[in-house]
């Protein structure tokens, strides 16, 4: 059955932790699993800038064999005359995979309702499922058991990455905290879900306006962007608005001795983090970005094997 990754709890409980032990697995020997020899293509799609994304698929399917085509929307029919499912019907006879970065959620649920190919959310407004499988290999790798563990978000919580970490992190058994003013809380429906997981897997999430809260204690401290892609016009007020949450070194003196720091990057030094937090001992960001290589080959492994 065709199974697609649009959002983080388009996966089980179960599946979430195949795919991460199975990241680790390939982690091992970059080249052993040929799972797209033929060579298969898939198509790799960015309506939106992007360095780690871009380059971690194009890597990542070669190195399983098979062959990346990186388009951009500015280059192709979509996004002007072409609809994310016409564009689907076209690609499902030559691909074996659609990923796509893009803007609303709801094109990638067309996209996904027009093909009989796996479709992968690269980054949308609303969710980076990939960047939080990433994350929490990342995490394993530091920490061993993701359960339990106590993650603290500061800035945007109505950003991709506080919904995914609501997500992820509480299907991974987490107890996630999302620090931000109350007009950046994350969004109720989002935060609903999340609350369902926890419940069958132990995780929780908890919405906070109080940073100094937020921090005490934490295993892992994570910020990013106070200015996501998108949002541009709304720099000046977002930068006045979410100074309160900046990732100090004070900040991380109130988390626990042996806390982590992650930033899905790229980030402003000096803005959303500073630098002697970003750039020391605790952060583990190059790790993180590594990771994105390993986990979404896992992914893709994992969502042939469905289809198979
Ligand atoms: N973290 C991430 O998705 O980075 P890129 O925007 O460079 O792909
Ligand atoms: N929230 C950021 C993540 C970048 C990887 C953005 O959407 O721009």
């Amino acid at each position: 059955m065709t199974r697609h990754f649009l959002r983080d709890d388009d996966i089980t409980p179960a599946e979430q932790a195949e795919i991460l032990d199975l990241a680790a697995e390939l982690k091992k020997d970059r080249w052993a699993d040929k799972t797209l020899a033929g060579p298969k293509t898939v198509a790799v799609i960015f309506d939106k800038s992007s360095t780690r994304t871009r380059v971690s698929f194009a890597v990542g399917i070669a190195d399983l064999g098979g062959t990346p085509l990186v388009i951009t929307t500015a280059s192709s029919q979509l996004g002007g005359k072409e609809t994310p499912a016409d564009t689907a019907r076209v690609l499902e006879r030559q691909v074996a995979a659609i990923v796509w970065r893009t803007y609303a959620q709801k094109g990638l649920e067309e996209m996904a309702a027009g093909t009989r190919v796996p479709v992968v959310n690269a980054l949308s407004d609303d969710f980076h499922p990939c960047q939080l499988l990433a994350d929490l290999l990342t995490l394993r790798e530091h920490k061993g058991e993701l359960k339990g563990l106590t993650l603290s978000f500061f800035g945007d919580g109505r950003s991709n990455m506080a919904h995914s970490y609501a997500l992820a992190g509480a299907m991974a058994g987490m107890h996630v905290r999302i620090a931000s003013p109350e007009d950046y809380a994350p969004r109720a429906d989002v935060v609903a879900d999340a609350d369902r997981i926890g419940a069958s897997t132990g995780g929780s999430v908890v919405l906070l306006t109080d940073p100094l809260e937020a921090a005490a204690g934490a295993d892992v401290v994570v910020t990013d962007t106070w200015v996501s892609m998108g949002k541009e016009e709304e720099k000046l007020a977002r930068l006045r608005d979410l100074g309160d949450y900046k990732v100090t070194p004070e900040l991380m003196g109130l988390a626990d001795d042996e806390a982590l720091f992650i930033h899905c990057l790229p980030a402003d030094r000096g803005y959303e983090v500073d630098a002697e937090v970003i750039d020391g001992p605790q952060s583990v960001i190059w790790d993180e970005a590594e990771n994105r290589l390993h986990a979404q080959k896992a992914l893709l492994v994992w969502l042939m094997r469905q289809a198979d």
